[in-house]
């Protein structure tokens, strides 16, 4: 690795009518003394990549702008409470997203990335250090179109944001 980098990962952003949905679940849960995480944190991440340099990057947004996604429906409709405190709303199983997955790992490797070894348990991270929080008893299915997937650069510096790099996948 060579020159600044930068923290990567390859996830599904939410519309402004998928995150309103995701907030609304968000309200659903009892937070204790934790809190949810801010809407604009919210996403279902396919691939953390760590730091990545300039050079790779490169290499890696070509060859991610050959991955082309069908869209599919994703269905959100399981929140759990993880250890460590992490709250999640996971989707039902969906074929074409461990498609898409491994899709992406593919040309991860083509550029030289190791996609990580941890099966995928796909999730939207609702807030962490919620040891405490209760999820709801019931609550609507959030649905979420997807019909791209973006790469993000996650920047730790004050204003801590995700910022979307590109958007890959809907020809
Ligand atoms: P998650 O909360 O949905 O699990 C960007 O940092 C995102 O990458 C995080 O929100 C996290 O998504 C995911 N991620 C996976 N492994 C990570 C790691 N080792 N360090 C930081 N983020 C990681």
């Amino acid at each position: 690795m060579s020159g600044p980098t930068r923290r990567l990962f390859v996830g599904l952003m939410p519309d402004d009518a998928v995150r309103d949905a995701l907030v609304s679940h968000q309200r659903r849960w009892y937070w204790a003394a934790g809190r949810a995480l801010l809407a604009d944190r919210l996403h279902l991440t396919l691939h953390f990549l760590g730091e990545v340099d300039a050079t790779r990057e490169w290499a890696l947004r070509n060859a991610l702008a050959g991955v082309d996604v069908a869209p599919f429906e994703l269905v959100l409709r399981t929140p759990d409470l993880w250890s460590g405190g992490i709250a999640v709303l996971r989707p039902n199983e969906h074929s074409a997203l461990h498609d898409l997955h491994a899709r992406l790992a593919e040309r991860l490797l083509v550029v030289g990335i190791e996609p990580s070894r941890v099966a995928f348990n796909p999730h939207v991270t609702l807030a962490r250090n919620a040891p405490n929080a209760a999820p709801p008893e019931a609550a609507p299915a959030v649905t979420w179109t997807v019909a791209d997937f973006a790469l993000v650069w996650s920047r730790k510096e004050v204003p801590v944001r995700y910022e979307v790099l590109e958007r890959y996948g809907s020809g």
